[in-house]
């Protein structure tokens, strides 16, 4: 059969780390989707930068727009990262010209996710994001797919893997904000630009995704609380320790009487809490709903492989399979979202 044909626009940690797993699992991805599925095109800025693996046999786009519009690719996946320029119009570009699209985009997705559902929808292809929160952690299908029984009452956790390790190093090992950070940027783990990891702007955009995907309501960014950790010390960390507390940047939402509550705070948790515990970049999701009652997901919340291990199998669901409604419904049976005063 026919085999899927991937386009990858973004070749950072990330976008490295796709190509590499999809060599790897060529086979097993082969015989799970009952096609093969092949990375035919690649775009990024920098066309003489080193990365480690010969990428001749692919055709490459200075241009990830040209990609998104090319012939040669069934698949867009996008791993540009930003809510405007040129990911927007890449994802933009492909699911006008019938391409699928599978993007780790939290930002884009938080601001345009509604707009670019309707074109997925309308097009007829699938608008996969998995990636885009919280990593390696599979809480996009576990919200849309799997919980498709229950009642959402409230969701909560650490969605930024950056703070998290921050918040860790600077409580474990007594060092300073600035050094953690550093080390968060070099091992891959931050964004391009840090202030939305530290502030809390990486947090809130995936909680506005996975609000709509929990509660059935359209994305609603602009209604989140959000305070980050740039003004927590090592003396914040010790008082909240002495106390038998750590400190955490949670993002919460939760449905009450007057509507949904969204906020993302640093927040003292008892330390024999099971939040508490998860320490590095690790991120962890707690969901209460009425059939499952409460469920957690732990696991890595950045990092290359760990992304693209999310990457893959959206592409993998691409390949086998006609797609999904991307918020779980059809875009015009979301609910408005009714915000809850705070
Ligand atoms: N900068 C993000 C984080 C990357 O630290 O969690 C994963 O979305």
């Amino acid at each position: 059969s026919q085999p899927l044909r991937v386009g990858v626009a973004g070749l950072g940690t990330v976008g490295m780390s796709v190509v590499r797993i999809l060599a790897r699992q060529e086979n097993a991805l082969a015989a799970r989707c009952g096609r093969p599925v092949r990375v035919t095109a690649v775009s990024s800025r920098d066309r003489s930068r080193d990365r480690g693996i010969d990428l001749r046999r692919y055709a490459w786009f200075d241009d990830p727009v040209e990609l998104a519009r090319s012939g040669e690719v069934d698949c867009v996946v996008e791993l540009i990262g930003g809510d405007e320029g040129p990911a927007r119009a890449t994802v933009e570009a492909a699911l006008a010209s019938g391409k699928h699209v599978v993007t780790a985009n939290k930002a884009l997705l938080a601001r345009h996710g509604l707009g670019l559902a309707r074109a997925a929808e309308e097009a007829g292809v699938a608008l996969a994001f998995e990636a885009s929160s919280a990593g390696g952690i599979p809480i996009v299908k576990a919200l849309r797919e799997a919980l498709a029984g229950n009642a959402v009452s409230r969701l909560y956790g650490i969605l930024n893997g950056t703070c998290n390790y921050i918040l860790s190093r600077m409580e474990l090992e007594g060092l300073s904000f600035q050094d953690c950070l550093k080390d968060a940027q070099r091992l891959g783990y931050a964004e391009a630009d840090p202030t939305f990891d530290v502030e809390g702007f990486d947090t809130a955009h995936k909680l506005a995704i996975l609000t709509s995907l929990a509660f059935g309501t359209e994305i609603d960014a602009e209604a989140i609380h959000v305070e980050g950790i740039s003004s927590i010390t090592p003396l914040d960390l010790r008082m909240a320790d002495e106390l038998g507390f750590r400190i955490k940047l949670l993002g919460v939402a939760e449905r009450t009487k007057t509507g949904i509550e969204q906020r993302v705070h640093p927040t003292m948790v008892p330390k024999s809490s099971a939040i508490a515990q998860v320490m590095g970049v690790t991120n962890a999701v707690t969901i209460d709903a009425d059939a499952v009652r409460e469920l957690t997901l732990i696991g890595p919340g950045a990092g290359g492989d760990p992304t693209a291990s999310a990457v893959v199998a959206d592409i993998a669901d691409v390949a086998s399979a006609p797609p999904r409604a991307p918020f779980g419904r059809p875009v015009d049976r979301l609910e408005k979202p009714q915000r809850a005063p705070m």
